[in-house]
């Protein structure tokens, strides 16, 4: 399968932006929203097949020493096919200095320890909604 992969967010398709995270159940907004948080980011890719939105991936950062990265997701029709390997590859080979955190989705945590990913024994985290959270089985 032919995948083009972009890091630039000229002319991105907010809306599918939004609509893939929602048909993944991961958080989603408004598109101007992840317009947003995608524009503010250290560093963005997007993967296209046939210019069509696939899937995507973000990362805050200092651009020095750390990193965390948000929002990886590809459309379901999509998944299994290596391409959130591409995504999450694009994304710590612009990173390559800095340590990288991230919070997994429960049950895929196996996604990122093949990519080299080790779960933190000290990892805290402050959520706006922590009893969403905490039911969703992000936090204890
Ligand atoms: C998680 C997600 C991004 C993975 O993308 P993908 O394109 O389906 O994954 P890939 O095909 O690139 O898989 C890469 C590797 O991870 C493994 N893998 C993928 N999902 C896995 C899972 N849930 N558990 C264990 N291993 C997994 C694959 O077997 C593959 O291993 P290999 O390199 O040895 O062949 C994608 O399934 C997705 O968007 N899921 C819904 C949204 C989500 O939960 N995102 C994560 C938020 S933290």
């Amino acid at each position: 399968m032919d995948i083009d992969v972009s890091l630039s967010c000229e002319g991105v398709d907010w809306k599918a932006v939004s609509d893939t995270l929602k048909s993944v159940n991961m958080a989603f907004y408004e598109p101007e929203i992840h317009r947003k948080a995608f524009e503010a980011s250290h560093t963005t890719v997007f993967a296209y097949h046939e210019s069509k939105l696939i899937g995507f991936g973000r990362a805050i950062s200092d651009g020095t020493y750390q990193a965390a990265i948000y929002d990886c997701a590809v459309r379901e029709e999509f998944q299994g096919k290596g391409i959130g390997k591409i995504i999450m590859n694009s994304l710590l080979s612009e990173l390559s200095h800095c340590n990288i955190v991230l919070y997994a989705s429960p049950g895929k945590e196996g996604f990122y320890q093949s990519l080299g990913f080790r779960k933190m024994k000290t990892g805290m985290a402050y959520f706006q909604k922590n009893d969403v959270m905490r039911r969703l089985g992000f936090i204890e």
